[in-house]
């Protein structure tokens, strides 16, 4: 039996796509969908069983993404004929649903493409092609549907096919089978139309059973992306993960990426025993001959045959967060089975789904599709999609909500990470932090302007200093005179203000101080990126708390009054958002609180995790 087809099913209600769906899955026998599951299941068995959370595969991520109840809208299906057997994504294809449709596709071979005989080809039709190419689709089926509305009419049929391929043309199809159907009669669909005596090609379902949408594997490299490593007792030492592309068999001789570390495969575990050989798609422990050092995130691959690595690429993004994509905000990135930070440092351009045209964007709003310059925090082993799914493609997840926000595929590397990296002296952090006796922090205070953070910090600052402590405050509005004068209250410069606080917050710990920052950090996203930067520990989260009415009232820049006249845009509190921290280390309430009393509970937690 072929292997498993997986493919998606685009077109809206009236293209007859329930007719046509509900038509096959009749005439075909259905998986139950508790043996569907178990399909899933078995393809994740290493690793990633029990730990939903790891599942990091461009696919597994959005899927698990849907488990957690977020709006990707797409039914799986299963079935089979004798010949193969098919799980079919049903993606809701109207405008607004681009998500949907990236959802489903992202685990597809191939897609079927729905369109009207009496309508033609349609923005939509093209649109969808653009969406599923994106996310890797080779294969297309143009299922023209209502034939008999035209009356089986041969040339209107041609000259649709014709129309859809120059379309397609230059944007990744690699294949276009056109059949004429109605999903109505059935005809073309599991059997022959009588009608439609002109047409020699095969039915949709002979189309479905006997393509080989997969794209050659054989002739590419090993590779495997380490999700697991298994370490049950001293003897054993095995890798898991699901092979990506290739062959591999004991006695091969591998690398580990991106390390590049030298070594033989010894055995291949599988469940209930050894094999001689893997391919693509196979979930297997590898053990390796010496046992090298190997973590989750690596990457095993054929020896003569590394990966790139990088850290920063263009890549093809479907936004698809509630808010909108930020260039500088700080997302995490699931990239094969990494999960490292990111961050969008340029759009170069959205791009119109029904044309391809390249739209100037300052952001992207849910739905859209665009190309863009990402960052990663560090250097990544990767392909470009176009060489392997696997290793090319990504999700970004919203810091705040641990949502999707993105799915993306990486076009080619910007600057290879190998011409730069982190020199390591001999005087780091510690010897520093030792010679001022002190554990070296970011203690960073967040909260509303008027909220007390300025007195909070001063008052900290001078009881630290006192007790001989080497410190550093830095201040929202002393910062914004300097190296960050160029930016204002909006999002993205937020954002960024943000952002180069914790990194120069970064580099004073390092310098073994004490970092007091004070700044309203509305946001969760780049609050969590701060800490991000830090050692657990290193880093103290103090919720500054008066509400918006108590700092209206005290008010001591006369900013609120400002802005309640209009004067000031944007401000925070008023008519800019403030996401209140949900787990503070330390919850400071200045409505009930002395100055003293603040401080004193700051310096209490210093010590309690000292
Ligand atoms: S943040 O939002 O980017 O963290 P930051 O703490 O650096 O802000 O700067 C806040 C200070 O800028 C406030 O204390 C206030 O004095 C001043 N300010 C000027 N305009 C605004 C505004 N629209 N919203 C908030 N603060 C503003």
């Amino acid at each position: 039996m072929s292997p498993t087809l997986r493919f998606v099913l685009c077109g809206s209600v009236d293209d007859g796509k329930s007719t046509l769906l509900g038509r096959i899955l009749q005439d075909t026998r259905q998986v139950f969908a508790d043996e569907m599951e178990r399909v899933a299941e078995d393809s994740r068995r290493y690793g990633t069983r029990g730990d939903a959370a790891d599942l990091a595969l461009l696919v597994d991520g959005l899927l698990d993404e849907r488990e957690q109840g977020i709006t990707i809208d797409v039914a799986y299906r299963a079935f089979e004929t004798p010949r193969r057997r098919f799980i079919v994504a049903d993606a809701p294809g109207h405008e607004q649903y681009t998500c949907n449709m990236a959802t489903g596709a992202s685990t597809a071979h191939l897609a079927v493409v729905m369109t009207d005989a009496r309508k033609g080809i349609l923005p939509q039709t093209a649109r969808h092609t653009r969406i599923v190419a994106m996310l890797g689709v080779r294969h297309i089926v143009l299922a023209v549907n209502k034939m008999d509305l035209v009356d089986w009419d041969r040339d209107r049929f041609e000259s649709i096919a014709a129309q859809y391929r120059a379309e397609v043309a230059g944007i990744g199809v690699t294949k276009v089978q056109a059949i004429p159907v109605s999903a109505l009669t059935g005809d073309n669909l599991t059997r022959r139309g009588s009608a439609s005596t002109w047409y020699d090609g095969p039915t949709l379902l002979e189309h479905l059973e006997t393509v080989d949408a997969e794209r050659p594997a054989d002739r590419q490299p090993f590779r495997m992306p380490v999700q697991y490593v298994n370490r049950p007792n001293p003897d054993f030492r095995g890798y898991c993960g699901r092979v990506a592309a290739g062959t591999v068999s004991p006695g091969d001789q591998v690398l580990v990426s991106p390390a590049g570390t030298p070594a033989e495969v010894e055995s291949i575990v599988v469940w209930g025993g050894e094999r001689q050989q893997a391919a693509r798609g196979d979930s297997v422990t590898l053990t390796l001959q010496p046992q090298v050092d190997v973590s989750r995130g690596d990457v095993i691959v054929a020896a003569g045959e590394p990966l790139e690595v990088a850290d920063q690429f263009q890549a093809r993004i479907v936004w698809m967060g509630d808010e909108p994509l930020t260039v500088g905000r700080p997302y995490r990135m699931k990239l094969h089975t990494q999960e490292l930070g990111a961050t969008v440092t340029r759009i170069r351009h959205r791009v119109g789904v029904s044309d391809g045209a390249e739209l100037a964007a300052a952001n992207l709003e849910r739905n859209d599709l665009g190309v863009i310059n990402l960052a990663t925090t560090r250097p990544v082993p990767f392909a470009p999609f176009d060489e392997s799914r696997a290793l090319g493609g990504f999700i970004l997840i919203d810091r705040a909500t641990n949502a999707t926000a993105g799915a993306g595929t990486i076009t080619f590397p910007l600057m290879r990470a190998a011409n730069l990296s982190w020199q390591a002296f001999d005087i780091d952090r510690a010897v520093r932090a030792q010679m001022k006796r002190q554990q070296a922090r970011c203690l960073w205070l967040t909260g509303l302007s008027a909220s007390g953070k300025s007195t909070v910090a001063n008052l900290l600052e001078r009881r630290l200093v006192t007790g001989g402590r080497h410190t550093y405050l830095l201040d929202g509005d002393n910062l914004r005179h300097g190296l960050n004068r160029d930016l204002g209250f909006t999002e993205a410069d937020r954002v960024e203000n943000i952002r180069r606080v914790a990194e120069v917050a970064r580099l004073m710990v390092d310098a073994g101080l004490i970092v007091i920052a004070s700044f309203i950090s509305p946001f969760r996203s780049e609050r969590e990126f701060a800490r991000s930067l830090f050692e657990p520990g290193d880093f103290m989260e103090i919720f500054v708390d008066a509400s918006v009415e108590v700092c209206a009232r005290r008010d001591p820049k006369g900013l609120y009054a400002r802005a309640l006249n209009g004067e000031i845009r944007n401000f925070t509190g008023l008519s800019s958002p403030y996401e209140r921290p949900e787990n503070p280390d330390v919850h400071l309430d200045t409505e009930k609180l002395s100055p003293e009393q603040c401080v004193k509970l700051v310096i209490q937690q210093m010590e309690e995790v000292e």
